[in-house]
């Protein structure tokens, strides 16, 4: 299955990869779903959504502060780096992530969008300004703009819309790619979920990598089942020929 998956990719002249919170399991980040995910102890409704926020900002954000400390100590592991070296060698590039940790980023990737956003990122509601806060653990909380009013984490909570320009920038590279790649995601949430039908239907050839079968696995071309750090590594290792560690 795996030569399938690097014959395919040898001959890709436009690659999307789409990744989930599977890719960062193995920097010690928890996903959402399955039986450590982080919806089987909290509920997404009483952190995650715009109402939340509004009726609790510091409980929310203490939320994200306990997040943010796990992902500070995080570091890119060997999928984050088989995905970068893909951008290099894939004659054109396009990574979307769902994944707010920002770890993609630390590689140096160039061609990706954060469709869900950056919880590094902090948002004022007032003066619509967003800035970087790296404090790990926050120094007040919530923490606060210049203007007075409490800054959000500047990510996509459930009920609300995405954001325009990325969501519109997805669309046109998933128009385009010949390949699509799919990677530690569940494939629960839109508009992502869709993109592999949607590839599909235009004639484009579906790789999946995920531990287990998802709703995608009955799409894909090829599933691949196992982890991401194992088996992207292994897939640049078949494309260019050389060890990558
Ligand atoms: P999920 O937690 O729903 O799914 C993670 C997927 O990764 C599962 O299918 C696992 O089997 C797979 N997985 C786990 N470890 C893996 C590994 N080492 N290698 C390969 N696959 C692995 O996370 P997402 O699909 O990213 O949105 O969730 C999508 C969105 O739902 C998130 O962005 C977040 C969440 O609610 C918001 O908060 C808006």
């Amino acid at each position: 299955m795996i030569n399938r998956a690097i014959d395919r990719l040898k001959e890709t002249r436009y690659l999307l990869v789409i990744t989930g919170a599977g890719i960062s399991a193995e920097s010690g980040i928890p996903t959402f779903r399955g039986n450590d995910g982080l919806w089987q102890n909290y509920r997404a409704e009483e952190l995650a959504t715009p109402w939340a926020f509004k009726k609790d900002p510091e409980v929310v954000w203490k939320w994200y502060d306990w997040r943010r400390g796990i992902i500070g100590k995080a570091e890119p592991n060997n999928g984050h780096l088989a995905i970068k070296k893909l951008e290099e060698i894939i004659e054109r590039f396009f990574l979307i992530t769902q994944n707010v940790d920002g770890l993609h980023g630390r590689t140096g990737i160039k061609n990706m969008i954060e469709i869900h956003g950056n919880l590094w990122r902090v948002r004022c509601e007032r003066d619509g300004k967003t800035s970087m806060l790296m404090d790990v653990p926050l120094k007040s909380i919530p923490p606060l703009c210049a203007c007075g009013n409490i800054l959000r984490p500047d990510v996509v909570w459930f009920g609300e819309s995405m954001p325009t320009e990325e969501t519109q920038k997805a669309y046109n590279v998933m128009s385009l790619c010949d390949t699509l790649m799919v990677v530690g995601t569940s494939g629960a949430v839109y508009p992502v979920a869709s993109f592999p039908q949607t590839v599909k239907e235009k004639g484009g050839f579906v790789i999946e990598i995920n531990l287990e079968p998802t709703p995608i696995s009955s799409i894909a071309d090829i599933s691949l089942f196992g982890k991401s750090g194992d088996i992207l590594p292994a897939i640049v290792e078949g494309i260019t020929g050389q060890k990558m560690f």
